[in-house]
């Protein structure tokens, strides 16, 4: 059974950023008091940027925290696209994180299967759960796009329906991307959106309705087992 999400409308992009700062230490330093890792897979795109540059002034015990990506650009983690360079540069870089701990989506592999089938495996191992189990992150990071998808889960692709594998490879108008899968996301212990702007407010209207296609607002397939907190600014949220 799942829990009813939680919604949040801030006043602006500021508020909605600082009280995902204090969500995800919470539960960060929760985790830590019931495991001995906390496991945390981070989104991509520009929302949550000021995120990751807040936490690289927090302080938690860096050496038990195991970060993910939650999906990626096929590319390295150089390019600008990269959703991994972005959060070494302005997060992972400033903290005393051990190398081993950033576990980086293998974007360097000819074959993107071949990739997701390893970030699967890196998975497993870290959590040291076999298949067909699926590990439960204490945190998740999600944005969503105008066309209401969620991580590399774009309307009407394949990567939606997989329901046997924890990654596996997204498509954005024909450019792979590696993603998290929606059983593996819906695992987690607390699924985080973060939404910000007017420009998402028909995608977040469709998510929301009591009726729509999950196919074509990929969003609606998440139903975590854990928590599901929705962090809106008013801009994105102002007609829910
Ligand atoms: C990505 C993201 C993607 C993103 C949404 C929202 O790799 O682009 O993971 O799912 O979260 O597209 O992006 P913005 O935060 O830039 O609006």
């Amino acid at each position: 059974m799942t829990q009813s999400p939680i919604v949040e409308i801030l006043p602006d992009k500021a508020a909605l950023i600082e009280r995902s700062l204090d969500v995800v230490m919470q539960k960060l330093t929760l985790a830590l008091t019931e495991r001995e890792i906390a496991t945390i897979a981070l989104s991509g795109g520009s929302t949550p940027k000021p995120l990751y540059e807040g936490l690289a002034d927090q302080s938690l015990p860096w050496d038990k925290l195991h970060v993910f990506w939650g999906d990626e650009r096929y590319v390295a983690p150089e390019h600008p696209d990269s959703n991994e360079g972005m959060a070494r540069h302005v997060w992972l870089d400033r903290i005393s994180i051990p190398p081993e701990n950033i576990h980086a989506t293998p974007t360097h592999l000819s074959d993107p299967t071949a990739a997701a089938t390893q970030y699967e495996a890196e998975i497993r191992r870290v959590f040291a759960t076999e298949a067909p189990a699926v590990p439960a992150f204490d945190v998740i990071l999600l944005g969503m796009g105008d066309d209401a998808h969620t991580a590399s889960l774009f309307p009407h692709t394949p990567a939606l329906s997989v329901s046997d594998r924890l990654v596996t490879v997204g498509n954005k108008a024909g450019q792979p991307r590696i993603t998290f899968t929606v059983p593996l996301i819906n695992q987690a212990r607390c699924v985080l959106f973060l939404v910000a702007g007017e420009n998402k407010q028909p995608a977040l209207a469709q998510v929301f309705a009591s009726e729509a296609d999950a196919m074509s607002y990929p969003s609606r397939l998440i139903q975590p087992q854990g928590e599901l907190r929705w962090l809106l600014d008013q801009a994105a949220g102002a007609n829910l």
